[in-house]
C-alpha cells in the first residue's frame, strides 16, 4: 500500500512503475491490452504514433543493458518523444555528482520522464520521491528488487500464447535470491491468477520464506518441470553474489541446465522464457534456447510495446495531475 501511494495519483492511476507489487489486477490487464494496440504499431512500415511529442524522456542508467535500454529508448521514439540516453560511467556522477544532483540537473532542462537502472534496490522509489510533480520515473531494474516492465513483457508474451493465465503452471529456474526480474513475475503472475507459481533453484538460491512469495519449491529440475505450461530460465547474477553459493557452472548445469531431455518432462506444448542475457551452456542448452518452444526473442520484440503501453499511462497521468 506504501507503494501504491507512491506510483499511483488520487485518482488510482499509474504516475510512477517502480514495482508490479500492488498493483492491481484491472490495471496489469489496461496495461497489456494498451501493449497490444502499440504492437500493431510496431508492426506498420511507418512505426510512429504522436502521443508524447514534446516531451523529454531521459535514460538514466547506471548498470549496463541491451535489451531494457534499447527498447526503451525506440518505445519512447515510436511515441516521438525525444530521448537522452544517459550512461553513469560518462556522467557527472563519476565525478561525485550525488543521484539528487543528478536528478535537479536534468529536471532544469525541463525533461518530463525518468528511465532508471541502478545496482541498489529502491533507487527508483527514490528518484520517484524525489522528483517534480510533473515528472514520471519508471523502474527498470533496481538490485535485487524489481524489474517491473521485464514482468509485463513476460506478461504480455505468456498471454499471446496461453490466453488465460488461471490454468497455468508456471516454473521459474535457477537464481530467483538475487533476481528481480523474478520478483516482479512472482507478483505480476500471482496477481494475474495463475493456478501454481514454482521456484526450482539450488538451496542457496531459493529467497528466504518463499512461502510468504506464494511460490512451491522445487530442488529438483526434473521433479519441478513436471505438467509446466511455463518455464522461465534465470542467468546466475554474480554480479549481485556474496560469496561462492554453487560448487562450479558445470556442477550447476548438470542438475539445473535446461536441456531438451529435460524439458521432456513438461507439458508438450510448454512455452521457454528468458529475460536475457542468456547463458548458453550454464542455465540453458542452446538447442533449448533456439528450440521450437523458445519465445526468448518473441520477449524481446514485445519489449517495445509494453514500454510504449507504460509511458504512455504514466505520462497521461502526469499531464493531467
Ligand atoms: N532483461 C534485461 O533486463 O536485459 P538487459 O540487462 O540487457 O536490459
Amino acid at each position: 500500500m506504501m507503494k501504491d501511494r507512491i506510483q499511483l495519483d488520487k485518482q488510482g492511476r499509474l504516475r510512477h512503475l517502480l514495482t508490479i507489487e500492488g498493483l492491481r489486477r484491472e490495471m496489469l490487464v489496461e496495461l497489456l491490452d494498451t501493449a497490444e494496440s502499440f504492437a500493431e504499431v510496431t508492426e506498420r512500415s511507418v512505426k510512429k504514433v504522436p502521443l508524447l511529442r514534446g516531451k523529454t524522456i531521459v535514460n538514466l542508467f547506471f548498470e549496463n543493458s541491451t535489451r531494457t535500454r534499447t527498447t526503451f529508448e525506440l518505445a519512447a521514439k515510436r511515441l516521438s518523444a525525444d530521448v537522452i540516453n544517459i550512461n553513469a560511467t560518462t556522467s557527472a556522477t563519476s565525478k561525485g555528482e550525488t543521484l539528487l544532483d543528478t536528478l535537479h540537473t536534468l529536471e532544469a532542462m525541463h525533461c518530463d520522464m525518468f528511465v532508471v537502472r541502478h545496482p541498489d534496490s529502491g533507487a527508483a522509489h527514490f528518484i520517484a520521491r524525489h522528483a517534480a510533480s510533473h515528472v514520471s520515473v519508471i523502474n527498470a531494474g533496481d538490485g535485487r528488487h524489481a524489474h517491473p516492465t521485464q514482468a509485463l513483457l513476460d506478461m504480455f508474451t505468456i498471454r499471446r500464447h496461453k490466453h488465460d493465465f488461471h490454468p497455468l503452471i508456471v516454473a521459474i529456474v535457477g537464481d530467483v535470491l538475487h533476481s528481480r526480474v523474478a520478483r516482479s513475475q512472482i507478483h505480476a503472475l500471482s496477481t494475474l491468477g495463475v493456478q501454481e507459481i514454482r521456484v526450482i533453484a539450488p538451496r542457496t538460491l531459493v529467497p528466504p520464506e518463499p512461502a510468504s512469495l506464494g511460490v512451491h519449491v522445487y530442488h529438483d529440475l526434473e521433479r519441478g518441470l513436471r505438467n509446466v505450461d511455463v518455464v522461465i530460465m534465470l542467468r546466475l547474477q554474480y554480479e549481485r553474489m556474496q560469496g561462492a553459493l554453487l560448487p562450479s557452472e558445470h556442477e550447476y548445469y548438470r542438475l539445473f541446465g535446461l536441456t531438451e531431455e529435460r524439458l521432456a518432462c513438461a507439458r508438450d506444448d510448454v512455452l521457454v522464457m528468458h529475460p536475457g542475457p542468456i547463458n548458453r551452456g550454464v542455465e540453458i542448452a542452446s538447442s533449448v534456447a533456439d528450440g521450437p518452444h523458445s519465445l526468448i526473442l518473441q520477449q524481446v520484440t514485445h519489449g517495445t510495446a509494453v514500454r510504449m503501453a507504460v509511458m504512455s499511462h504514466a505520462m497521461r497521468t502526469g499531464e493531467s495531475s
